[in-house]
């Protein structure tokens, strides 16, 4: 039994301890924005929060999560989370829409420490979240728009 609080609530899990933590957050406890891409860690489409950092959740044993705060999308409320989310609709970033969970995780995970990234920081940062629909360009400026209106 592992416990641990995803999206501020406390949360048990009777999965084995090496069961990815995607699994456990999709079919055990029934949050389906986290998505399942590669199963490798070379999509980014899993990602989520683990403390303060963003990680693959579909090579993260539930094990990692023992005590620990998780956060996924549906949880993604800082005020760099709600600025992300407000810029991806003013940019129209989506297309299909399939890797944008994992694309916003990571973004905010960035700006949490770097509240002014450059075209650089940003290409590093998102280097590892792929986009099968090339929204490449509108997710850079939509990380830009909100870090600018956090700074406000
Ligand atoms: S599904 Fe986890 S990185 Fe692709
Ligand atoms: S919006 Fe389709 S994969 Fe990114």
């Amino acid at each position: 039994m592992i416990e641990f609080t995803l999206n501020g609530k406390n949360v048990i899990s009777n999965s084995p301890p090496e069961t990815p933590l995607l699994w456990v957050i999709r079919d055990e406890l029934k949050l389906k924005g986290t998505k399942f891409g590669c199963g490798i860690a070379m999509c980014g489409a899993c990602t989520i929060h683990l403390g303060n950092d963003a990680l693959r959740s579909c090579v993260t044993p539930l094990s990692s999560a023992a005590g620990k705060s998780v956060t996924t999308i549906e949880g993604l409320d800082s005020a760099n989370g709600k600025a992300l989310q407000d810029a991806w609709v003013d940019e129209q970033v989506p297309q299909c829409g399939y890797c944008q969970s994992g694309q916003l995780m990571q973004a905010a995970n960035l700006l949490d420490g770097n509240s002014a990234p450059n075209d650089e920081d940003i290409d590093t940062a998102m280097n590892g979240n792929l986009c099968r629909c090339m929204a490449y360009v509108r997710i850079r400026r939509a990380i830009k728009r909100a870090s600018q209106a956090v700074e406000k």
